[in-house]
């Protein structure tokens, strides 16, 4: 039972954030200057307005929710401003590595080991140190990517928790196996244990640091199993998941390799079971935003963005023979989802 006083501070504390990561988001832009490509293409995108009025209901649907009970209060409502000052740090302390690597589009400085994992992989995704390799990328990413949306991609992410309490209803938690394909440092497990705290959850990544990462940030909660495996080979039975969820991966993956995903993850949901998927918006979502999707991967290394706001992906699961069941839009992302018959 969530009371006024819970508004207020989720209120406050949502301006807060906002206000915070938009001002990195400012000053990295200023510090990214010359190594950025002009921003023609930006002409018919969005407005600054245009974003924040699209943040700003992105958090009144997060409370709504959360009013609603179909998910708790962020855990982290209330961030420690020592560890978010130290975060800060360290990302600013990174980002003249990650300008450095646009001004030159060097895509290829992966040092790490990364014996065993497949070549498109093993790229600076968004220009990051180390690509997804190292301890101190996994450290930094949560904070980049929420500089990236202005504050907003936990409150993305929460929004497949709404699917999921639907899915559920009166069946108790304990008894629904979910899978969530590429769960990165677990923002999302996270808030998926916060509120159904018995169900039994697998993270799969291919990621050890980001695992590692995911396990620290989980250990509070039991039932949980981190793997490090591919999307496109899943080491999981058949039929053997209730839900599986899956959140910006697709956009990060080669166009075959995506469909191999699709078709892996429909093989081990369970006939009744359910994928509920969350990536960018794709060309023609919302036309406001065909713009910013178009300068999205001359400004950050993403080498397979292109393709991707060009795929079908109602088809690309069909194909895999999972039925479309429900599109929505969430501030810079969809929000799909589908049944296996
Ligand atoms: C943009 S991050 C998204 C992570 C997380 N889902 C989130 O909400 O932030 C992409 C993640 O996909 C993982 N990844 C990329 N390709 C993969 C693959 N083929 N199989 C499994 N994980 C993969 C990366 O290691 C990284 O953790």
């Amino acid at each position: 039972m969530v009371t006024a006083l819970d508004g207020m501070a989720f209120a406050a504390a949502q301006a807060a954030r906002v206000g915070w990561f938009l001002a990195e988001y400012r000053l990295s832009a200023r510090m990214a200057r010359g190594t950025m490509p002009k921003a023609e293409g930006l002409a018919g995108g969005p407005q600054t307005a245009d974003i924040l009025a699209d943040l700003r209901r992105l958090f009144a649907r997060d409370w709504r929710n959360v009013r609603a009970g179909f998910y708790r209060l962020p855990h982290d409502l209330l961030p420690r401003p020592g560890r978010l000052l130290a975060d800060s740090r360290r990302y600013f302390g990174d980002l003249p590595q990650v300008n450095r690597r646009r001004r030159g589009w060097r895509s290829a400085e992966v040092s790490a080991d990364g014996a065993g994992l497949p070549d498109y992989y093993l790229q600076n995704f968004h220009f990051q140190t180390d690509g997804y390799l190292s301890d101190r990328s996994a450290g930094l990413y949560d904070h980049q990517v929420e500089v990236l949306f202005g504050g907003g991609a936990d409150a993305m992410r929460r929004q497949l928790l709404v699917p999921i309490h639907h899915m559920l209803g009166a069946r108790p938690a304990e008894g629904v196996r979910l899978v969530d394909v590429a769960c990165g440092t677990g923002r999302f497990l996270s808030f998926l244990k916060d509120t159904h705290p018995m169900m039994p959850v697998t993270g799969i990544d291919l990621s050890r640091p980001y695992l590692a990462e995911a396990g620290r940030l989980l250990s509070p909660w039991r039932r949980v199993q981190l793997v490090q495996a591919a999307a496109e080979r899943l080491p999981l039975a058949d039929a053997s998941a209730d839900i599986v969820t899956c959140i910006f991966l697709f956009h990060e993956l080669p166009r075959d390799v995506r469909h191999r995903a699709a078709a892996e993850m429909a093989r081990v949901l369970r006939p009744g079971g359910q994928l509920v998927f969350l990536d960018s918006l794709q060309l023609g979502d919302r036309p406001s935003y065909d713009g910013l999707l178009e300068y999205f991967p001359r400004a950050f290394f993403e080498p397979y963005y292109e393709d991707y706001i060009r795929d079908d992906l109602i088809g690309v699961f069909a194909g895999a023979g999972l039925a479309f069941a429900a599109l929505d839009h969430v501030f810079m992302s969809k929000l799909l989802l589908f049944e296996k018959p």
